[in-house]
Formats: structure tokens, sequence, C-alpha cells
């Protein structure tokens, strides 16, 4: 594992752009997993901005993200396929039919979990996976649990996850309560993890993740087993 403590939210930025940019530069068909949240804002802004100048080019890649609210369609502004549109692809010039956002408004989020771990081994897994963290632990919405979930599945999310995501929402009633997550395995098999995690607040978190057991309890610490595992922090 590597673990950069940079100055700033503007430093994770450009260095978690860096590598993704770097990815796709060295791989122009880059499968990228790719993560919503507050943390990656400024990761896609620069990413945003170095496609208009032509040094990226994303006309080949091809995205997962790794969950999305359950219930919610994509036209709404609350909905992760929304921020992924808003914020990057319609920014970006990648052919929208090469992202994948799961679905949550399948009426199996079961059976959606499995077509879409699928559609990822059909892709030849993950290059390169960007995560955030929460103050749960969880990657993706892998919320703290008894096991590992592998597959990508319906989730419950847990109380915390709730309060931190209902400044989004203006009311936490309104927050969901469920959600699909893409599972460990798709997440420990892409070939390199890119976690980036941003404010005081996060501090006990990773540390907890990275220096701490390897547990469930903290969904997070099974990137300690990942072999090509980049943390960038600025707290
Ligand atoms: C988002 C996701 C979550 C977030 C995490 C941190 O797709 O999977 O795990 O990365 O909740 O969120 P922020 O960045 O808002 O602190």
């Amino acid at each position: 594992m590597k673990m950069f403590l940079v100055k700033n939210y503007e430093e994770l930025s450009r260095k978690a752009a860096g590598i993704l940019a770097a990815q796709v530069i060295s791989k122009p068909n880059s499968i990228l997993g790719l993560a919503t949240g507050s943390t990656p804002l400024g990761t896609y802004a620069n990413l945003v901005e170095w496609c208009k100048n032509g040094d990226v080019d994303f006309s080949n890649v091809t995205t997962f993200n790794l969950d999305e609210y359950a219930g919610l369609s994509e036209e709404n502004d609350q909905s992760y396929r929304y921020f992924m549109n808003t914020n990057l692809f319609d920014q970006i010039n990648i052919d929208k039919a090469k992202t994948h956002v799961p679905n949550g408004k399948a009426a199996d989020l079961t059976a959606e979990g499995l077509q879409y771990d699928q559609m990822i081994r059909e892709h030849g897994g993950i290059d390169i996976q960007l995560l955030g963290i929460g103050h749960s632990g969880h990657i993706g919405f892998n919320e703290p649990d008894d096991v590992f979930v592998g597959s990508t599945h319906p989730v419950t999310l847990v109380e915390q996850t709730i309060q931190a995501n209902a400044r989004f929402f203006g009311s936490i009633d309104k927050v969901p309560t469920m959600a699909i997550t893409m599972g460990m395995t798709s997440i420990m098999q892409a070939k390199k993890v890119l976690l980036i995690a941003n404010g005081q607040d996060k501090k006990e978190i990773v540390e907890k993740a990275f220096y701490g057991p390897i547990t469930p309890k903290v969904p997070a610490s099974i990137l300690q087993l990942h072999p090509d595992c980049t943390v960038i922090c600025s707290w």
C-alpha cells in the first residue's frame, strides 16, 4: 500500500486525477471504476479540464460506478447516475453507452447486482477503482457487517451514512434507506485501487481501516490485502 498525506484538497484532487489520467493515457480503452460523494468532485473537475484542453481522451474508456440509491431514477438529481452525468460524463468526450451505474430502480436488485458483476467480468475487470470512504468505514455502500460480501448486492444503509448524506437531500427523511453496491470481489479484483479521503473527520476511520485489524466491521480494511492500493489523504 502507498499512503500519501498531501497538504490540502486541491493537491489531493490533482494527484488523484493525475493517476486516473495516466491510466487512460497509457491504456486508452481502460475500464475505470468510479465513485460519487463530495471527495471526488475536485478529481473530476481536473479530468474535465484536462479533457477540454485535449490532454486526456475518454472516447474509448468504459466506466462502472460503485453504487446507486434504491428507487431513484436517473432523472432524480440525487441519484448517482445524475451526479456522474453532471460532474463528469456530460463534460468529457466519453461515449455515454460505455458508462455504467447500477440500476437502483431494478425490480430485483439482487438479480441486477449479479448482472452488473457479469458485465464487469465480460469487460475483463476494472483497471483502476476510485474509492472514497464513509465514516462507518464503508467503501461503495458496503457497510459494516459480519462478513465481506462479494457480489454487487442490495444493502440497508447504516444510520451514520444516512446522517452523512442528509446534507445532499435537505432533510434526513428524504435519504433513501436502501442502495445497491458493488461488492468486494469486483473491488478487490480491480488491478489498482485508489482511495481518497479528505477532512479531519476521516482521519480516525482511515487509520482504523489501514492500520487496524482486517475485519468486515471496518469494510475498507480489506484493502490492506490489495496488491496495488494507493491512499491519498488530506486532513
Ligand atoms: C460513493 C460511495 C461512498 C463514498 C463515501 C464518502 O459512490 O461509494 O462510499 O465514497 O460515502 O463520501 P464523501 O466523499 O461524500 O465523504
